[in-house]
């Protein structure tokens, strides 16, 4: 079920963003320092794996992030712990982990922008500079 869903999802033109990448939805993992490293786009999708058994995912508001206030969520993610996201808009959002892990590391924002029309051009080898040779001093 989840492979065929991996499977399927692009097609409806947004990634499957695992978040933290390999380690997941942990402890031990610095989630702004992940993000900075990431685009995400209206359509995408957040795919959190965790423990379901410690940890939880909530779609929280700015502030509640700030503070790792769990007790006013906007949206209880959490499932069986292999659970989906949509980005469905382009705004801030803010996600944390119940259970005092927010504390130790487990609150992630993203800013989701809107799809770039898919006439991206291939990079090509032609076009790039190469201004990091040797000047010679003769
Ligand atoms: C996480 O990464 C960010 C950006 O690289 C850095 O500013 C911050 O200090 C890191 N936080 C921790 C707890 O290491
Ligand atoms: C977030 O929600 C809390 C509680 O509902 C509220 O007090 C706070 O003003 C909200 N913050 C933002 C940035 O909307
Ligand atoms: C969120 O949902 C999970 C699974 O249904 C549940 O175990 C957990 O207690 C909920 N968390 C909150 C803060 O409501
Ligand atoms: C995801 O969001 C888009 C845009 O709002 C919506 O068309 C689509 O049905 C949503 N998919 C699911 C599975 O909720």
């Amino acid at each position: 079920m989840v492979l065929l869903a991996a499977a399927m999802l692009p097609c409806t033109g947004g990634a499957l963003i695992k978040v933290g990448g390999k380690p997941g939805w942990a402890l031990n993992v610095n989630y702004t320092d992940w993000a900075t490293h990431r685009h995400f786009y209206v359509g995408d999708w957040l795919y959190f794996v965790f423990d379901k058994r410690y940890y939880t995912v909530l779609e929280v508001n700015e502030t509640n992030y700030e503070q790792c206030r769990d007790s006013e969520f906007i949206k209880n993610i959490t499932r069986g712990g292999r659970d989906v996201f949509n980005l469905t808009e382009s705004r801030d959002y803010y996600f944390l982990s119940s259970g005092g892990y927010c504390f130790h590391g487990m609150k992630l924002a993203i800013h989701v922008n809107n799809q770039l029309p898919p006439i991206y051009p291939p990079p090509s080898k032609n076009n790039v500079i190469n201004d990091a040779s040797p000047q010679s001093n003769g």
